[in-house]
C-alpha cells in the first residue's frame, strides 16, 4: 500500500493543514505509560454517570421504542427539543429561542463556519481562543482577527478598531466568537458589565455573536456565582447571539449531544447545514442524555462535579505556588478546567516540551490557543482529569524540567529549538487555518 502519490488528489485545505505539535508529543507520552498528562480538557471519568446511564441503555435497548436505533429528526429528538428550552430559561435565555441538536458543540463550531463564513471573511476572537474554534473557522478560509483581552473579558476599543479597520479594507465580519464562561484556554469569566458592552457593540456595529459556553454550569462556589455566568444570549433582544452549549462537561463527552440556540430563522439555517454533515446526531445518545436530564439527575449531579473540579484547583494552585513560588502567575479560574500560567523569564513553552516529556509531565503551549504571536512562556495546564497526587506529582515534574532548562541557558534553549523541538515549533507558528487542534478530541 501507499504507491499512489495523493498530493495532486488531495483538496487544497488537506494539502495546506499541518499535523499538530501536541499531538505529536501527545504521541511520545502515550508510550510512555508514567506521563502525567494536565494537556487535554478531558471531564475526570469518575463524573460520568455510570450506573444511570447502564439502566437507562438498557431499558432504551429493549426494542420497545422502535426510534431509539433509528434515524431521527436533524433539529433533534424532540423530548430533548423541549428540554433544551428549558434548560436555556434555567440560565435567563428568553423563549422564542429555538434551538436544533449537535454532535457535540465542535460540531455546532463547524456549522457556524459553514453558515456563516465564506473565504476570507473576518472571525474576530478572543486571544487566546479555543482551538477547536481556530481551527473549525480557519478550515473554511476565514480570516482570524484576534482581539486582546483585559480583566473584565475581550476589550471593545481594540473589537471596535479591528472591526473599523476590516470593514475599511472591504471585508465582511462574518461574527465575533467568545467563550464568556471560564474560557479554554484561560479560565477567564467575563464580567456582566462586559458581557452588556459587547452586546451594545454589537448591536450599534450590526455584528454576530457566537457565544460558546460549554463551562457555564461549572462555577467554583467560593469565588463564583451561577449569577456572574448569565449567558450574553439572556440580554439579547434582537436575536444577535448564537448559543452554543454541550454536555459533554457535564454528562459525557462519548455521548456526543451539544446544541445551538438561535432564532428560528438561523435554525433552519444550521438544520439544513446539518443534513449535509451527519443527517441526524445520534438517536439512543439524545435520548440517554435526556433520560439523564428528565430524571432530575443532571441538575443532582452538578454541584458534586463543581466541587471536584473546585477541590482539583485548589490542589493545582497550591502546588504550583509551593513548587513555583512568585515567578510563575496565573489567572485565577472561577471556574471549567484550566489553569492558565505564565512560566519564568526565559522559558518557551514550545521549546520546554520535550524536556517536560523527559520529565513525564505534558502541557499545552500557549501557541496552540493564538493565530499570531503570543507570550511564549504561557501554558494552559488542565486539571479536570487528573487525581490531586498526580497534579502534585506534574507540577513537581514541570518545575524541575523548568528548573533545568533554565539552567542549561540560552544556548541550550536555542540548540534544543535548533534540534528536536524545531518541528514543533514550525508548526505551531501562527498558521492560520491550518489543522493544529491541540490535543485536540476533546479540546
Ligand atoms: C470552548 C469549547 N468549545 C467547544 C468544545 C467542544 O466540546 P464538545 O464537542 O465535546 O461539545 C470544547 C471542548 O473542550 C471547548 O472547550
Amino acid at each position: 500500500m501507499g504507491m499512489t502519490d495523493y498530493t495532486r488528489h488531495l483538496s487544497t485545505r488537506s494539502r495546506t493543514s499541518r499535523e499538530s505539535a501536541i499531538r505529536r508529543t501527545g504521541d511520545i507520552a502515550a508510550s510512555r505509560a508514567d506521563v502525567v498528562s494536565l494537556a487535554p480538557g478531558f471531564p475526570d471519568p469518575d463524573s460520568f454517570p455510570w450506573d444511570e446511564v447502564r439502566d437507562i441503555a438498557a431499558s432504551l435497548l429493549t426494542g420497545g421504542d422502535r426510534s431509539a436505533l433509528q434515524y431521527g429528526p436533524t433539529r433533534g429528538y424532540p423530548p430533548l427539543l423541549a428540554g433544551l428550552a428549558e434548560i436555556m430559561a434555567d440560565r435567563g435565555i428568553r423563549g422564542g429561542t429555538s434551538a436544533t441538536v449537535t454532535t457535540g458543540s465542535q460540531q455546532a463550531l463547524d456549522l457556524c463556519a459553514r453558515v456563516f463564513i465564506d473565504p476570507g471573511d473576518v472571525v474576530l476572537l478572543e486571544r487566546p481562543s479555543y482551538t477547536g474554534g481556530i481551527t473549525a473557522f480557519g478550515n473554511a478560509q476565514a480570516r482570524l482577527v484576534c482581539v486582546q483581552q483585559d480583566s473584565e473579558g475581550p476589550s471593545v476599543a481594540h473589537l471596535d478598531e479591528a472591526l473599523t479597520r476590516e470593514r475599511a479594507a472591504g471585508r465582511r465580519i462574518a461574527f465575533l466568537y467568545v467563550i464568556p464562561n471560564f474560557q479554554n484556554p484561560t479560565g477567564m469569566l467575563t464580567t456582566l458589565a462586559r458581557r452588556h458592552e459587547l452586546l451594545a457593540w454589537s448591536s450599534s456595529r450590526d455584528v454576530l455573536i457566537v457565544e460558546d459556553d460549554p463551562y457555564g454550569a461549572l462555577y467554583f462556589d467560593d469565588v463564583a456565582t451561577a449569577a456572574e455566568t448569565r449567558p450574553i444570549m439572556a440580554d439579547d433582544q434582537d436575536g444577535r447571539v448564537v448559543y452554543l452549549s454541550s454536555f459533554s462537561k457535564t454528562v459525557a463527552p462519548g455521548l456526543r449531544v451539544a446544541w445551538i440556540g438561535a432564532a428560528p430563522a438561523l435554525i433552519s439555517k444550521f438544520e439544513v447545514a446539518k443534513q449535509t454533515a451527519d443527517l441526524c446526531s445520534s438517536s439512543l445518545d439524545q435520548r440517554i442524555v435526556y433520560e439523564i436530564w428528565k430524571r432530575g439527575i443532571f441538575t443532582k449531579r452538578l454541584p458534586l462535579i463543581r466541587q471536584c473540579y473546585r477541590e482539583r484547583r485548589t490542589i493545582m494552585e497550591q502546588a504550583v505556588c509551593s513548587e513555583f513560588g512568585a515567578s510563575v502567575t496565573w489567572i485565577e479560574p472561577k471556574g471549567g478546567f484550566f489553569l492558565w500560567v505564565t512560566l519564568p523569564e526565559g522559558i518557551d513553552t514550545d521549546a520546554l516540551l520535550p524536556r517536560a516529556v523527559d520529565h513525564g509531565v505534558l502541557y499545552v503551549p500557549g501557541s496552540a490557543f493564538h493565530v499570531d504571536s503570543c507570550d511564549p512562556r504561557t501554558a494552559r495546564l488542565a486539571f479536570s482529569a487528573v487525581s490531586h497526587q498526580e497534579i502534585r506529582t506534574g507540577i513537581g515534574r514541570l518545575a524541575s524540567a523548568v528548573r533545568e532548562e533554565l539552567d542549561a541557558g540560552p544556548s541550550a534553549v536555542s540548540a534544543m529549538m535548533a534540534g528536536s523541538s524545531s518541528a514543533a515549533r514550525s508548526s505551531s507558528a501562527g498558521s492560520k487555518g491550518s489543522s493544529r487542534a491541540p490535543g485536540s478530541a476533546g479540546g
